[in-house]
């Protein structure tokens, strides 16, 4: 299998898509850190269902990490991520900082609003403004006409979804459901900073999720379900940051009569942080 092309500048994204466009191929981009692994495969194979060609975008954007996250030990393996996306990608979009970021780089896109405000913004400041900035870059810079995020990121999800609309891009966004490992923990670069005693203990995250959304399903009060999901994570050496619900749509506090809810968490495990979510839905209140 041929390895995949890469390009480097803006300037070469620009020409490849100008020839697809012009053969009247439609373009799927898929933007990611690289660190590649099923959960990302499968956005690509989402991509590659509705459109021809599929750009997928490596890079580890410097404005999306605070000052003692992990960017410097970020996992960077381009050629083991090259190697995937063979017979699957038809480019990969690969930029240098300096070409995301040139000298004088002034402009900032971040957004207020339930979707960006609380829950990860709350332990990241900032980060989102980072992502959204990143991602309207890639945007304007490929002009897909679709563009693929995973469900893993849901805060993400709704932060893209709301600026693509704000912004009036011309380009709809694809949600890919979650891929999980077989015990559930969701699939994410950040798994491989687990020891193997964390690693094993790290399931009980979606466990916890699927037992919040069953008794929710069930009718019991938010308070109660979050109360336990978060006692039980505690006690098993969790530090929750947050573990809530939220309406699914928006991702603001849900109204008394909301049904259509999203579980969101986020616990460190040792020195990792991880980040799940699952949908859960309430039973409607009859009317007396
Ligand atoms: O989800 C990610 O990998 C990143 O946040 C993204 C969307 C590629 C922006 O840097």
């Amino acid at each position: 299998m041929p390895s995949v092309p890469v390009a480097r500048t803006v300037r070469a994204l620009r020409r490849a898509v100008a020839a697809w466009r012009a053969a009247g191929e439609r373009i799927a981009l898929v933007p990611t850190m690289g660190a590649l692994h099923d959960g990302h495969l499968s956005l690509v194979r989402l991509g590659r269902r509705r459109a021809e060609r599929v750009v997928v975008s490596i890079f580890v954007n410097p404005t999306q990490f605070g000052p003692n996250e992990d960017l410097s030990k970020y996992p960077r393996t381009f050629r083991e991520d090259r190697a995937k996306l063979s017979g699957l990608a038809d480019l990969i979009f690969a930029p240098s900082v300096e070409e995301m970021y040139p000298a004088g780089f002034a402009t900032t896109v971040s957004l207020a609003g339930p979707a960006a405000v609380g829950l990860e913004d709350r332990f990241r400041p900032g980060h989102f403004a980072g992502v959204a900035t990143v991602v309207s870059k890639l945007l304007i810079q490929a002009m897909p006409d679709v563009a693929a995020f995973g469900e893993k990121d849901y805060q993400q999800l709704k932060v893209v979804e709301r600026m693509v609309d704000d912004l009036s891009l011309p380009v709809s966004i694809m949600a890919g459901a979650t891929v999980r490992e077989p015990d559930g923990l969701a699939m994410s670069s950040r798994n491989r900073y687990l020891s193997g005693e964390e690693r094993a203990q790290a399931a009980l995250i979606f466990r916890t999720l699927a037992d919040c959304a069953a008794d929710i399903g069930a009718g019991a009060p938010l308070s109660g379900a979050l109360g336990r999901g978060k006692r039980r994570l505690s006690q098993a050496g969790f530090q929750v940051d947050y573990l809530e619900a939220r309406d699914a749509d928006t991702l603001a506090p849900p109204a008394d009569d909301q049904t259509k809810l999203r579980i969101l968490v986020a616990a460190r495990l040792g020195a990792t942080r991880l980040i799940d979510n699952v949908a859960a839905e309430r039973p409607r209140v009859s009317e007396p």
